[in-house]
């Protein structure tokens, strides 16, 4: 069913219960990486690396958001949002992952934390957002089921200190990510291209989460717990027989890969039988403690992908395909929001899945400022048009219970360094000025409009 591209976000009824809200990530904003005990995590070590990111950036500084967390959250509360998604850094809480606990670390979530409830802005933290502690990945990283079994330990910490504040926790967000992106692809920390150590990865950080998911229910059972997964729209990259075989491969490899076994309890049939020997060791007696039940999932959604045949690559022998069509936002992803409906309404119906969040949807677009004003009309488009495909699956029966925006604010876009802006309010690196954008006046206006 096409989307109604007439209807306009602002025609939305959100339910007086749907979460609006915002998300950002901690390397990705808060700088400080040498302060107060925290540890160094492979972010840290792939950006000082030459050649890692556009133009050498770093997450050293970033927005400087460890020391301006408080003027942050008024910039949240202004916005007048429910939420505020944003993640914890293992190597602030345990500088080497695992081993002795560091305070201070702690000290500065319980300031975040209470400062979100003095301004009434709903807690919805991420315990993985990519920053492994270096001293896990000397010893294998994710490779080493020992990493699990740390991840666990600093989950039930953490659900033990913060549990009372909390409105939700996620264990990972998007794994893909930080195994094939990071471990086969190479444009990730630590960049590696290799597929037995991909899925070592992928799998290591699947028993990782339903390790912690036992672990946190156990410290505190009243908090909402979930996974956010950037699965995503695979079409074929033409009409070809050849192209549509790619798409469905790619299917099962890149969304049955992390779906399957999180809610099935099983790796997709077809890749059992193409690298069912390369997955590590003993894989399948980890499967009962991968799929605990959830209760949400979250979804991250920017971008359709279109998949090529690439018949003598290996499995799954499938090509990433640049998309040439328009729209397209400033880092060159297509803008297509019918695919976030055909996705989801997709997928609920495939799995069992529990209701949804969208938790990160939003556009690079690089808008400057101009006489104190950001006029980025093309991001209040997007977000509005996806909005729409929202409320549509929604309409179609898909559970979904809330919508974050990425992102706040202007960040350290990983690769891409500082280059490619996200946020609703705009960000001048040299003096950390913070501007509102126009999108951050629309969407402040839409919480407006449904307070009403
Ligand atoms: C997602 C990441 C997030 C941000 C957006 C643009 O993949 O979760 O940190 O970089 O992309």
């Amino acid at each position: 069913m096409p989307i109604d591209s007439e209807e306009s976000s602002h025609d939305i009824q959100f339910a007086e219960d749907f979460i609006l809200g915002v998300a950002t990530a901690a390397y990705q904003i808060e700088g400080a990486v040498l302060e107060d005990g925290r540890g160094t995590c492979i972010w840290d070590t792939f950006s000082h690396t030459p050649g890692r990111t556009v133009n050498g950036d770093t997450g050293d500084v970033a927005c400087d958001h460890y020391h301006r967390w408080q003027s942050d959250l008024e910039l949240i509360k202004e916005l007048g949002v429910d939420a505020y998604r944003f993640s914890i850094a293992w190597p602030r809480v345990f500088p080497h992952g695992s081993g002795q606990i560091n305070q201070r670390g702690l000290a500065f979530y319980d300031r975040l934390i209470d400062g979100c409830l003095e301004r009434d802005i709903k807690v919805f933290p991420t315990l993985y957002h990519w920053d492994l502690p270096q001293s896990l990945a000397d010893k294998g990283g994710w490779t080493n089921r020992s990493t699990a079994d740390a991840f666990a330990h600093y989950a039930a910490t953490v659900m033990d200190h913060f549990g009372d504040r909390l409105d939700a926790m996620t264990t990972f967000n998007e794994p893909w990510c930080s195994s094939i992106l990071s471990h086969l692809l190479g444009v990730h920390a630590p960049g590696e291209k290799n597929l037995d150590t991909a899925l070592a990865v992928a799998h290591g950080q699947h028993r990782a989460h339903g390790l912690a998911i036992q672990a946190m229910r156990a410290a505190r059972d009243s908090v909402p717990l979930g996974i956010v997964l950037n699965t995503q729209s695979i079409y074929a990259a033409s009409d070809s027989e050849r192209d549509n075989a790619a798409a469905s491969r790619h299917e099962n490899f890149h969304n049955g890969l992390f779906l399957d076994p999180l809610f099935n309890g099983q790796y997709p049939s077809e890749v059992v039988e193409k690298l069912g020997d390369r997955l590590p060791r003993g894989w399948r007696e980890d499967l009962s403690t991968i799929a605990q039940p959830l209760d949400f999932w979250g979804l991250n959604y920017y971008t359709p992908m279109r998949v090529a045949d690439a018949a003598t690559a290996e499995y799954p022998a499938t090509r990433i395909v640049d998309v040439v069509a328009e729209p397209r936002t400033d880092i060159g992803w297509e803008v297509d929001p019918q695919a976030l409906y055909d996705m989801l309404v997709n997928l609920h119906t495939r799995y069992t899945l529990p209701p949804c969040y969208i938790t990160e949807n939003g556009a690079a677009y690089n808008h400057g400022v101009r006489d104190g004003v950001v006029d980025d009309q093309p991001r209040i488009d997007y977000m509005q048009q996806h909005l729409v495909a929202m409320q549509s699956a929604m309409n179609h029966g898909v559970d979904i219970r809330g919508y974050f925006a990425w992102s706040l604010m202007d960040n350290f876009e990983w690769a891409e360094g500082y280059s490619m802006r996200f946020g609703l309010i705009h960000v001048d690196y040299t003096t950390q000025k913070r501007t509102f954008k126009r999108s951050a006046h629309w969407y402040q206006s839409l919480m407006q409009q449904r307070r009403g």
